[in-house]
């Protein structure tokens, strides 16, 4: 199709598309030798040749080795409601680990946590079945592609290492604020992980999306939650009465949040910039609470 429309004499200087034209080579080639630049997305596991051509890795580990002072952050545009702001896709860095957007082949990583009955112990809901945790795989494949994007469901990693060890999840809410949830494999609990991982949402809602206000609910039971919470500096807010209902009886939840200016990152946290804030850009999820639509993850 592009190669028609040049060849039918449309003037274009440069030509961008996604990832079904980025894996396209006839189409760079094509574009090559006629002289036309292109900005194409690739998958993030396909190689690039770093190092004059020298080397080949992974396109998502030679964005991770850029440092943060080679991104930036553009404006997508006025929206109706004022400059829209886009971090899609996710890519924060901490000391040790990462957040990026879901993928299709993380459905078993993530069933070896949300089908565990000890690590949804506390959550809002039953262990998953593989097909419900496919169907959470879908839908945060789905919200990365919504225009304005209110949900980020995203997968927790080590660093160089492309396997999924948590689920993190951060929903907008009108007032530049979110809520948040998280869980780990059980085997990386114990590790300061969960404090890290509650940084690296704070520094994607703070620092990308210029939120004022970050806030999660746990179990009253949820010790560990509790701890890693107050841990990463949020502060105990209140007590929803019979906010979920799970196991069969309504149970309370207990609420944390922390404000901008509260956060203190963690050390080796990637600097982002600080997103203008943009207060006239309330966004309405259809809901507000867990990826599941109950209290947390
Ligand atoms: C909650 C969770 C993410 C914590 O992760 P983690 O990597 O073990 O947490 P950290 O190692 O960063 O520890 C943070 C704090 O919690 C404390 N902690 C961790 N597990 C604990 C437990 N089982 N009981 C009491 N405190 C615990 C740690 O001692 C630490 O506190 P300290 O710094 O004051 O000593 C993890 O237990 C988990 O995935 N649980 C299942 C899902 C879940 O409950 N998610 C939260 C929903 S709101």
């Amino acid at each position: 199709m592009i190669a028609a429309a040049l060849d039918a004499g449309v003037a274009a200087s440069w030509v961008t598309g996604d990832e079904a034209y980025g894996q396209d080579p006839g189409l760079r080639a094509g574009l090559e030798a006629r002289g036309v630049g292109y900005v194409l997305a690739v998958s993030s596991a396909t190689k690039v040749r770093i190092n004059s051509g020298r080397t080949a890795i992974r396109a998502d580990e030679a964005a991770r080795r850029l440092p943060a002072a080679a991104w930036h952050r553009h404006s997508a545009g006025s929206g109706a409601k004022g400059p829209r702001y886009y971090m899609t896709p996710v890519h924060v860095t901490g000391p040790r680990l990462t957040l990026r957007e879901i993928e299709p082949g993380d459905t078993d990583d993530l069933l070896a946590i949300y089908g565990d009955p000890e690590a949804t112990r506390h959550l809002s809901f039953e262990p998953r079945t593989r097909d419900q945790v496919q169907a959470i795989v879908d839908r945060s494949i789905d919200s990365a592609k919504a225009d304005p994007r209110t949900e980020y469901g995203l997968a927790v990693t080590r660093h160089g290492d492309h396997r999924l060890i948590g689920y993190a999840r951060l929903a907008t809410e009108p007032q530049q604020a979110a809520t948040i949830g998280f869980a780990l494999h059980p085997a990386e609990w114990g590790k300061g992980h969960g404090t890290e991982v509650v940084h690296l949402l704070s520094a994607l809602g703070f620092n990308f999306l210029g939120l004022h206000r970050i806030w999660a609910a746990r179990s009253p039971l949820n010790e560990a939650s509790a701890r890693t919470l107050l841990r990463a500096g949020m502060t105990q807010d209140g007590r929803i009465r019979d906010h979920v209902f799970v196991n069969g009886a309504w149970r309370d939840s207990i609420t944390y949040s922390i404000l901008e200016h509260e956060w203190v990152p963690l050390d080796g946290l990637e600097a982002g910039e600080i997103a203008e804030p943009d207060t006239t850009t309330a966004q309405f999820p259809d809901h507000t609470v867990g990826s599941d639509g109950s209290g947390e993850e």
